[in-house]
This record gives C-alpha cells, structure tokens and sequence, in this order.
C-alpha cells in the first residue's frame, strides 16, 4: 500500500469517528465540537455525529481541514542526544518531534540508544516493522562503530560464529564484521538484543566510543538527510522489507 492511500476509499463512516480518528480528540470531545457549530463538511456546519463521510468529504475543525492519515513509513537520521521512546525527561524523542499528523500512532522500527545516531525506522505498521526487528526474519542491521582499543583480525571470525553475552540464553546470531581500519569497523547483526553492539565489544575486551547506523536489510540512510531530518520511504524500500 502507498504510505499516503487515503483509508476511506469507497467507504463512508460516522462524522464523530472519522473526526477523532483523524485528531486523537476523544468522540466525545469530537461530538462537543460539532455541538458547538465548530465542524463543517464541504463548507456546511454539520452538528449531527451520525453523519456520514467519505474520503471525498472535506471536513473541517475550526476552519481547518482534518483528514485521516493512512499506512506511513518513513526513514529519519536521529541525531545525538536524542530518545527513540516517547518518554524521557532528559532528552527530546524523535517521534515527538516530527511536525506530521498522528505522531502518537507511529511507533519506531529498532530502537537506538540516546547516543547512538543514524538510520531509523518509523511507521503505524506493526506488521512490517516486526519483520524489520524479529531475529527470525534475519534483517541485518549495519553499524558503523569506532573503538577505543585496536581491533584484531581475529574477532571478524569471532562475532561470525556467535558470542556469549552475559543474560542471554544462548550466543550472537552470527555478525559480519568488516574491518576499515584500526579503530573503525562494519558491524551487521540480525539480531537488536539490549545494548547489543557495545555489549558484544565490551565481551572480547573493547569499548565503542561511537556508533552510527548506516543501513536496515538494503534500506540506506539517505545521505541527503542532515541529522534530524526525515523522509518518507519509497515504495521500493516498502517492499524491501519482508
Ligand atoms: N547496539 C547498541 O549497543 N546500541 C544501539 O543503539 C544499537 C545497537
């Protein structure tokens, strides 16, 4: 489905439904408004809740539209310092702070730890993004990492063949590790255990002092987005997933 197909395609429902669906007022709070001659439709006050609408309808609060929003899905570049839940009061959520409609309907595809930056997923899907996080799936996630210790050639067969982490029933799934340079590296996992990048460094004796995640299964950051930014994903990266 396109992230902006319209949900009420061919279909009519009931003006106080369609009103707090498209809000996130309460349909109490909606009938209020309409009691109060504060909703029009196609330019006529409307006061009755059972009045039907359609996606053709043009609904109004307060002289401004509402519309329902549909499927959506959307790659950001979280910044630094900032929380990918919704409740923190130390650090600005990402969620909250995209300027679109419904923002407490979206939920975050694998979350990033407050100083970890990069690729995240965001969507009202919960389907799809199960098939992003679930280790079953096998939806590489890729981190760029910087160590504070030297890296040794031997960890790329270390991280391959699965590490033990401590309160974790059983090994890493098995990671690709890519060596760029003494400090820096490629890290692919299927899996997004707690912490899991930092703790599988910390487990053969290192510490990240950077990570930074480029890529999930064979959607890439869109280096046109400065950190902060947002877009939405393209069909093709939709259909990636799966
Ligand atoms: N692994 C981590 O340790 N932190 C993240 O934010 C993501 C993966």
């Amino acid at each position: 489905m396109s992230p902006l197909q319209p949900i009420l395609t061919g279909v009519s429902v009931r003006l106080d439904k369609f009103l707090a669906e498209a809000t996130g007022l309460s349909r109490s709070i909606a009938k209020k408004a309409m009691h109060a001659g504060e909703v029009t439709c196609d330019g006529v006050m409307v006061k009755d809740p059972a009045f039907k609408v359609t996606a053709d309808t043009r609904v109004c609060l307060d002289g401004e539209q509402v519309a329902l929003v549909g499927v959506r899905y959307l790659m950001l570049n979280k910044p630094v310092d900032t929380i990918c839940s919704t409740v923190d009061e130390h650090y600005p959520s990402v969620i909250s702070a995209l300027d679109i409609p419904r923002p407490d309907k979206l939920h975050i595809a694998g979350r990033l730890d407050v100083d970890t930056t990069g690729l995240v997923l965001i969507t009202d899907d919960g389907q799809w993004s199960h098939k992003v996080t679930s280790p079953k799936k096998e939806c590489g996630k890729r981190y760029l990492v910087q160590l504070a210790d030297p890296l040794d050639a031997s960890l790329i067969e270390t991280f391959a063949a699965g590490i033990e982490l401590r309160n974790e029933d059983g090994p890493t799934k098995p990671a690709l590790l890519e060596l760029i340079d003494r400090h820096q590296a490629r890290l692919t996992i299927t899996e997004g255990k707690y912490h899991q990048v930092k703790r599988m460094f910390a487990a053969v004796g290192n510490k990240v002092v950077k990570l930074h995640r480029e890529a999930i299964g064979t959607i890439e950051l869109d280096p046109n987005l400065a950190p902060g930014e947002w877009r939405y994903l393209t069909a093709v990266e939709i259909a990636s997933v799966g």
